[in-house]
């Protein structure tokens, strides 16, 4: 083992996209101030698949949120290191950083948060709209493409109200696609599928990753989807420990015992 222990934020992740340097998120409550995150370094590089698992409560979300910049951190930097330059989240500006992730990331929230109002089909044409990558005519092609992809293209056109709740968790990740951002930020975006459903999304993930170099962080609970990612990430109590089948003893930081791609699932098929 070398004398010189690296830390977390320095670890070994050739050139880093995904940058977290001491995130503390601590929430005001009625009861007081609960920390959820208390001092996460993480580095995520280019072209990796990255799980981040943990059980409820574990900080998971939290943590999401604060690496697509839609809450506030209470210390620390997050640094997204797109198109070249480096990108501090958090310092961006209200007006600026809708915009700025609508070109840099696809957001798959655990809750959907598909638009109650609009259509599936409009839902995911919005994200493109607002962002101008592609003509009204080609947005909505697309979007209906990318229905088709997550196998709901027959319902296109009925509100989200009038779909299940796994047929509307697909919709939400036919959207983050929608603007063929580099990064997917995923939370539990399996979670209300059945298990071929969710094992056909996994899958088109592993392609997004492989195929066409998205760096995909995809939150789950799943324990088992661990060895199926380019590299598993675990978090308790708003800490992330390394994973102690690997380590033999928990510690703090940055687990990168899974970081050769070549090992992962799908490669090896
Ligand atoms: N807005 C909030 N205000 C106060 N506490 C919060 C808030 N959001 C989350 N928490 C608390 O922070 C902790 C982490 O929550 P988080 O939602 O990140 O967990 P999670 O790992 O995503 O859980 P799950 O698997 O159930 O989705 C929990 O104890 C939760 O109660
Ligand atoms: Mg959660």
């Amino acid at each position: 083992m070398s004398s010189v222990r690296q830390s977390p934020v320095e670890s070994k992740v050739a050139s880093s996209l995904i940058e977290l340097r001491d995130v503390v998120k601590t929430y005001a409550t009625a009861a007081g101030d609960f920390t959820a995150l208390k001092g996460v370094n993480m580095n995520i590089g280019a072209g990796e698949f990255v799980g981040i698992v943990g059980k409820s409560g574990a900080g998971k979300s939290t943590l999401l949120n604060m690496i697509t910049g839609v809450d506030h951190l209470s210390e620390g930097e997050v640094i997204i290191h797109s198109n070249g330059s480096p990108v501090s989240v958090h310092k961006k500006k209200e007006d600026e950083i809708a915009l700025w992730r609508g070109h840099t990331m696809g957001v798959v929230f655990q809750s959907f948060q598909l638009l109650p109002m609009l259509t599936l089909v409009e839902n995911i044409t919005l994200p493109m709209d607002l962002c101008g990558n592609f003509s009204p005519k080609q947005s909505r092609q697309r979007a209906l493409e990318l229905l088709r992809l997550v196998e709901i293209e027959e319902h296109a056109e009925k509100l989200p109200a009038l779909i299940s709740g796994g047929q509307q968790q697909r919709v939400a990740i036919a959207r983050a696609l929608a603007n063929d951002p580099p990064i997917i930020i995923a939370d539990e975006p399996t979670g209300s599928l059945d298990s071929v459903t969710a094992d056909h999304i996994f899958e088109l993930f592993a392609r997004l990753v492989a195929d066409q170099g998205k760096t995909i962080v995809m939150v789950t609970h799943d324990e088992s989807l661990s060895t199926r990612f380019t590299r598993a990430l675990q978090i308790a109590d708003g800490e992330l420990i390394s994973r102690p089948e690997r380590s033999g003893a928990q510690s703090k930081g940055d687990n990168d015992a899974d970081l050769n791609p070549k090992k992962s699932w799908w490669r090896r098929k």
